[in-house]
């Protein structure tokens, strides 16, 4: 057997060579175990982040981060006799993205099993598991045999990605701090280790793009999405990827519990066009991607199927959708100065708005504000008249509504024209 010394890897990558397919098994076991000290794994991320790694060499290292823990496995699955297809959609982040919540009922309700592995929002991005703990009671570490009796019941379940490939939180976290985060390879093995170890079939990745996304450029998301279709391909799960609109925020709520009103008013058949759009969009690609076929999901919308799967996913996690969701107890509003029509909604300013209103977290492990967020009242196109109510800040805490309206003051305008349609979708992958 080959032996390996961390100085040797850091120096190969260093000077722009591949790093050994063992080496890289070596480095990842190391690492998670602590015997790869965290100065030895900081000198090889920034070699990484500045010469880059190769396909074969990211798949590697992909496959390395699953070994690091448990791989789930739902191919043995059933209903009523009948085998169930497993497929799951991830989103690289985006603001006012609360899509996961109805899909995974939509899909539910259409006859496949979604397992989501889900993370926490940091920083100026939401996450799923925060908003799905703003409804009482609800549970979100889920021991695996739960979840396969979940997932053979009701269909669905949205949790804790815990022991799932351990060598990216760690990483991850390694990453935060040594300014290598923005690595197309790192960012796309760290997705897709998670993804591909929580046991899918099949897999719909919604890149995002635009000023509230990781990737500013089409380009750029196109590269991200290739390489991680890529690897989803080689460790032979079926996946497929759309590039997606971020510049403005999806639908009129940003926050948690919040957006949880938001996607209980799609499953009701109501709720913004473009979550509604969008979620639908997903929901016929996880479903031609597992071969299910003859079924619509926006009737699942119509005839409360969708909702239905959801209360029963909520029920099944501890949670009790007869509480009240909570709701921030300060409110500002923000106010139209003229009237005329309304531009873009800058999505990064609606977040860091959000983020300061306690919404999000600075630091891991840091408890969120359920009730904290932005109501969006008039959104890009609608009119407006002097004086109408543009937004609502919502925050337990009045201090942070300054700083907040701060970050949302230059992030929107009210002018004479109605700003440029973008396109929801930009590009799907063939
Ligand atoms: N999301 C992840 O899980 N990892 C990254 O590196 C970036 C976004």
């Amino acid at each position: 057997m080959t032996s390996f010394d961390a100085p040797t890897l850091i120096a190969t990558k260093r000077d722009g060579h591949r790093l050994p397919d063992a080496g890289i098994d070596w480095l990842i076991e190391g690492y998670t175990a602590g015997l790869v000290a965290e100065e030895q794994m900081s000198a090889l991320l920034m070699a990484i982040y500045l010469r880059g790694m190769d396909a074969a060499e990211t798949v590697r290292w992909t496959s390395a981060m699953i070994a690091s823990g448990e791989r789930m496995d739902f191919t043995d699955l059933r209903r009523d006799g009948k085998p169930l297809k497993t497929v799951d959609k991830h989103s690289t982040g985006g603001v006012g993205d609360k899509i996961t919540l109805p899909l995974v009922a939509v899909v539910a309700a259409c006859g496949a099993a979604v397992p989501s592995a889900s993370g926490r929002g940091l920083g100026h991005t939401g996450g799923t598991l925060d908003k799905l703990e703003s409804i009482a009671g609800f549970e979100v570490a889920l021991s695996t045999a739960r979840l396969r009796e979940q997932l053979a019941g009701v269909g669905a379940a949205v949790f804790a990605a815990g022991a799932l490939a351990p060598a990216d939180a760690k990483l991850y976290a390694l990453r935060d701090v040594t300014a290598t985060v923005e690595s197309l390879p790192l960012i796309a093995s760290s997705v897709m280790s998670k993804k591909l170890a929580e046991g899918t079939a099949a897999l719909v990745l919604d890149v995002k793009v635009g000023s509230g996304a990781f990737m500013r450029s089409a380009e750029q998301a196109g590269e991200l999405a290739q390489m991680m279709v890529g690897l989803g391909a080689a460790h032979g799960v079926a996946t497929r990827a759309l590039l997606t609109e971020m510049s403005t925020p999806l639908g009129c709520a940003v926050g948690n519990a919040i957006e949880v009103a938001e996607a209980l008013e799609v499953l009701a058949g109501g709720g913004p066009d473009d979550v509604v759009a969008l979620t639908l969009r997903l929901a016929q690609e996880m479903l031609t991607l597992a071969g299910i076929d003859g079924v619509d999901p926006a009737q699942t919308l119509r005839d409360g199927t969708a909702m239905d799967r959801f209360t029963a996913m909520v029920a099944a996690q501890g949670g009790d959708l007869g509480v009240p969701l909570p709701v921030g107890a300060c409110t500002e509003t923000v106010t139209a100065q003229r009237g005329g029509v309304m531009g873009d909604i800058d999505a990064m300013a609606v977040a860091l708005a959000a983020w300061r209103l306690g919404a999000g977290r600075s630091r891991p492990g840091e408890r969120v504000q359920h009730g904290a967020g932005v109501r969006i009242h008039r959104r890009p196109g609608d009119p407006v008249a002097a004086g109408d109510t543009l937004f609502t800040l919502y925050t337990d805490t009045p201090e942070r509504t300054a700083p907040a309206l701060a970050e949302l003051g230059g992030g929107y305008c009210v002018g004479d024209t109605p700003p440029q349609p973008r396109p929801l979708i930009i590009e799907a992958t063939p």
